[in-house]
Order: C-alpha cells, then structure tokens, then sequence
C-alpha cells in the first residue's frame, strides 16, 4: 500500500527498504512436508523464529544428521509398539514440526528479555528436545534446555556429534554403575551412541568388547576397544565370553542369549527395547541374579557439563565421518541410512566454515 503511493525514488527505496526488512525475517532451513525419502528433503527460506522471554536465538552452525532424524524422516521406526504414540506426537498425515535436527552446535545470536546465564556471541552446543529446529539456520530454544557452553577444543562440527551420543551414552554406562576391571559388551559400538559408550566405559576402567561391522574394528580399537566382534561373521552371543555389562542398542539382538552370557551380579541395558524385551526386564530382575533394564535418557544439562568436562579432559574425542552443506542434506540422511559411515554425519548450517576449533 504505502509503495503504490510514493513517486518513483521514493517507491525503490521504499520497496528496498520492505524486502530487506522481508529476507531479514527470513532464513534458509532443511523442511520436509511429508514423510518418505531422503529426497522429501528440501532447502527453504521460512520464517526466523523470535525467541519468547525466556527462550533464546541460536544461529546453529552444525547439526549432526542421526539416525532418529532418518526415523522421523521416513516414519520407519526399529522399535514398532512405539509406532501410534510416535504417530500422534510427530503428525498424523504429515510432519508436525518440518524442520528436524535434534542437535546442535552454534552461537548465541539474542536472549529473550528474563535470560541470564546466556549472552550473545556465546559458542554453545546442545540438544533441542522435541522442539527440534536445528536443521535452521536459527533456532529458539528455552533456555533452561540442555545448551551449555562449547567445549574450547572441538570445531562446530565436531561439538554438533556430541550431545546425541555422548548423552545417552553417559546415561547408560552410568546406569551400568560400571567398576573398573569390569567387561562390558557394546553392541552398535560403531554408531552415534556407540562410539561415545566405548570411550566413556574405557574411561571407567572397562575391559570393552565393541560389537559392529568389520569396517569399524580399526575406528573402534582407536577409540579404546580392547576386543572387537564383527556381528556380519560372527555371533558374540555363541562366542563362549561372559561379561559383567552388556549395553545394547541394536533392536533385533536376542535378549535370553545377552541374558546368558551375563555373569551373576551382571546388567544387561538396552537403549532400543522391544515391547518383549520392556516386559521380560522386570522378570530377569526379581527372578535372576542379573539385572536387565531399559530407558529412554533423559540428557541434561549436568550430563552434558560432564561430558564438555571430559572432552576437555582428553578422555572423549568426536568422530566426524562427513560433513554436508545445506543442499545436501538428502546426501547426508543417505549416508547415514545406507553406508557404513565411520563416525557422524553432521550437516553444516548456514555458509561460515565448521571444522576449525
Ligand atoms: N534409549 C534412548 O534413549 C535412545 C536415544 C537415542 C537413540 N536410541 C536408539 O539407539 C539406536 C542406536 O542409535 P545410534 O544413533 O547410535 O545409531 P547408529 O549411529 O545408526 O548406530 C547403530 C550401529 O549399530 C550397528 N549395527 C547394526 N546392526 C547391528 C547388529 N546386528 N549387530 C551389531 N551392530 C549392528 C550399525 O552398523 P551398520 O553400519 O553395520 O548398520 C551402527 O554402527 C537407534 O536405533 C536409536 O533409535 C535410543
């Protein structure tokens, strides 16, 4: 309205002035409208979001691509008796939320007005919860979320491979309550969450078993595994080991062989429970000398200190297997859906580089 009124200068300079203002709100994400392919996955320009007042802006610079955001992607779930409530929570006919990442490394950009322990141009990493929105190039977050501060020795991309599997990996080995000179068996050592277990168990004092494929023995040895099983030829179950913790994430593993092979006093944890696994636990633990127990972690801001501290520390390193820019986002779910990826695939948000500390 008020460009049709202005004269001729008056009009660009007025038109100029709306569309910066227009592109200024606006910023580029990965969205999916409907769930299918890698390919449903396209860049857009979408609204920036403002953070509410206890929220902040983040300007994420990388995400890591997970295997959870292939899941919502595709609406294919491992674990199946999670399929309708999983169904109500993301969308019944399509995606609720269109722009996934769950985590996420960055820089504060603003804070709302009743933030206090974040301020702006702070280097931060951390996870979105069931927001999601780190496939943006801004997200607005609550504060009180788990986003802390950037370990100082790690690159935006290598701090964006963190959280996910370093969180639910310290859950579950603190689970374990793991003693030092304990076996424990990692099976999916290989994976986001895997490769943080191995690390963390070894930093326990763990004698550590990693099952995965044969491509990721010499990635597993480097990170601290002192025994590796390649599950494409060999079955560890049937392998005449025992040992006192087996974590296990790989959702169509046997639960009555892990059970045997566990020595008395052992825990069996699984992070990818079948609805049968979820009621035969209880039995295992009233009725056995072992333990056997699933979770879902719950990824807070003190395990994320803990884990910024080991970082730090040098007893935890991050494995970046690839990083893709925005456009290749469909590239990177790929990767991690079909190859034998050797580490994270994270996806660099926005233009600026991610991989130098
Ligand atoms: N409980 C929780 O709170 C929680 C939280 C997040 C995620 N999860 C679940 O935990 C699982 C692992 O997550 P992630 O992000 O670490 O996944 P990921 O990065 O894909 O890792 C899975 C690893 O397991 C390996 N694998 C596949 N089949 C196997 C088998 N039969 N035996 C041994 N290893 C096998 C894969 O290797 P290949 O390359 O050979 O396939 C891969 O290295 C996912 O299913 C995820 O949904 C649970």
């Amino acid at each position: 309205m008020m460009v049709s009124e202005a004269g001729g200068g008056d009009n660009a300079r007025l038109w100029s002035q709306f569309t910066s203002r227009c592109e200024f709100r606006l910023m580029q994400a990965i969205t999916y409208s409907k769930y299918g392919s890698p390919d449903v996955l396209q860049l857009n320009d979408v609204p920036k979001p403002t953070p509410k007042d206890d929220e902040v802006l983040i300007r994420v610079r990388a995400a890591e691509a997970t295997k959870s955001d292939c899941e919502m992607r595709s609406f294919r779930f491992s674990v199946k008796w999670f399929w309708l409530p999983l169904r109500i929570g993301l969308g019944l006919r399509k995606p609720r939320r269109q722009i996934l990442g769950g985590y996420f490394s960055g820089e504060i950009e603003s804070c709302g007005k009743d933030v206090t322990n974040f301020s702006a141009g702070e280097q931060v990493f951390g996870a979105a919860g069931l927001r999601l929105g780190a496939y943006g190039e801004f997200v607005a977050l609550p504060a009180r979320y788990t986003i802390i501060a950037k370990p100082g020795n790690m690159s935006f991309a290598e701090a964006a491979a963190v959280p996910l599997g370093g969180l639910n990996a310290l859950h579950f080995m603190r689970r374990a309550r793991i003693q030092a000179g304990e076996s424990v068996l990692i099976n999916g050592a290989g994976g986001s969450i895997g490769t943080h277990a191995v690390q963390i168990a070894k930093s326990m004092g763990a004698e550590v078993t990693a099952v995965d494929s044969g491509i990721k023995e010499d990635m597993l040895r480097r990170l601290g595994a002192d025994h590796f099983i390649d599950y494409t030829k060999d079955d560890f179950a049937g392998a005449g080991q025992t040992y006192d913790v087996i974590f296990d994430m790989v959702p169509g593993s046997s639960y009555s062989a892990c059970i045997k092979i566990l020595n008395s006093g052992g825990r069996y944890l699984s992070g990818n429970p079948r609805l049968s696994v979820m009621l035969r636990s209880p039995f295992t633990t009233w009725f056995t000398d072992k333990i056997a127990s699933f979770a879902f972690a719950a990824e807070t801001s003190d395990e994320l200190m803990a884990l910024r501290e080991m970082i730090e520390d040098g007893k935890i390193v991050s494995i970046v297997d690839k990083v893709y820019p925005m456009e290749q986002a469909a590239k990177a779910h790929r990767r991690v859906e079909t190859e034998q990826r050797l580490g994270a695939v994270v996806i660099a948000i926005g233009g600026s580089p991610i991989e130098q500390t």
